[in-house]
């Protein structure tokens, strides 16, 4: 993928914000186009999918969003998010899960998260839909709140790796350059492959069923049974567990 900074475009950094994604898309709709990412030690107001709140303590953790201004109404934008964690993934030597999960890598047997991607199309002055997309890593976080202790992990216990915040930022920024362009599943599919831990976790459907992922699909759809029965979407959030 083309290069997120340049020398028009930089990379700004936060001691505390309320949440980098809500910060650098208020950038993006005000049409600056000076600023592309926005790296924070801490966030208050951390946001994940599906509205939840994503843990971002000061210690340990890295919160990074991305404005992908050369991705512009980019005609297949659901594989953005893919790409980037892909980038990331390979950068930090993890595993991917469907759509954009940072798990431990292969080799290793835990499925617990140590990192999440969230894909946002924000519209410009211009009407112009600028992806944004926040990256956000347990490096090192030492004391998770109960509710996700069971579920999260941390880069440092997956990898045994001990990065500090800006050089995972400078890791992650080089690995998204390695990956091609986004244009389709099939320009990712061979690279996810190789680090992909998405068969046999457990998703809860848009209908509310939970179903067993058995793989992704030619178009990057999730596919899974559930009850007997081979479903595909296109969006379904990924329950902690697998099956047995
Ligand atoms: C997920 O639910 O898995 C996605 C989590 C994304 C969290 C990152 S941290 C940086 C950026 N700022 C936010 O408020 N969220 C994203």
């Amino acid at each position: 993928m083309r290069p997120v900074l340049d020398q028009s475009r930089e990379l700004i950094e936060f001691e505390s914000v309320g949440s980098t994604q809500t910060e650098l898309a208020a950038y993006v709709k005000l049409g600056r186009r000076d600023v592309a990412a926005i790296l924070a030690k801490e966030q208050t107001e951390g946001r994940g999918r599906f509205g939840r709140t994503w843990f971002s303590p000061g210690d340990g953790s890295l919160s990074l969003s991305l404005a992908l201004f050369d991705y512009a109404d980019w005609p297949a934008p659901q594989y953005i998010g893919m790409a980037i964690a892909l980038g990331a993934a390979e950068a930090l030597h993890c595993g991917v899960v469907w759509p954009n999960d940072l798990v431990p890598p292969p080799a290793h047997h835990g499925l617990r998260k140590l990192g999440g991607v969230l894909s946002e199309l924000v519209k410009d002055p211009d009407a112009r839909l600028i992806p944004v997309v926040g990256i956000g890593i347990n490096i090192a976080v030492e004391n998770f709140p109960q509710e996700l202790q069971v579920m999260a992990t941390t880069l440092h216990l997956a990898t045994g790796e001990d990065l500090t915040p800006i050089d995972a930022c400078k890791r992650i920024l080089s690995g998204i350059e390695k990956v091609p362009e986004p244009k389709n599943w099939h320009a990712l599919a061979l690279r996810w492959r190789a680090i992909d831990r998405t068969a046999g976790k457990l998703y809860k459907l848009p209908d509310g069923r939970v179903a067993s992922a058995s793989g992704i699909g030619e178009a990057g759809q999730l596919i899974a049974e559930v009850d007997g029965e081979r479903v595909e979407v296109s969006s379904a959030e990924g329950l902690f567990g697998h099956a047995t």
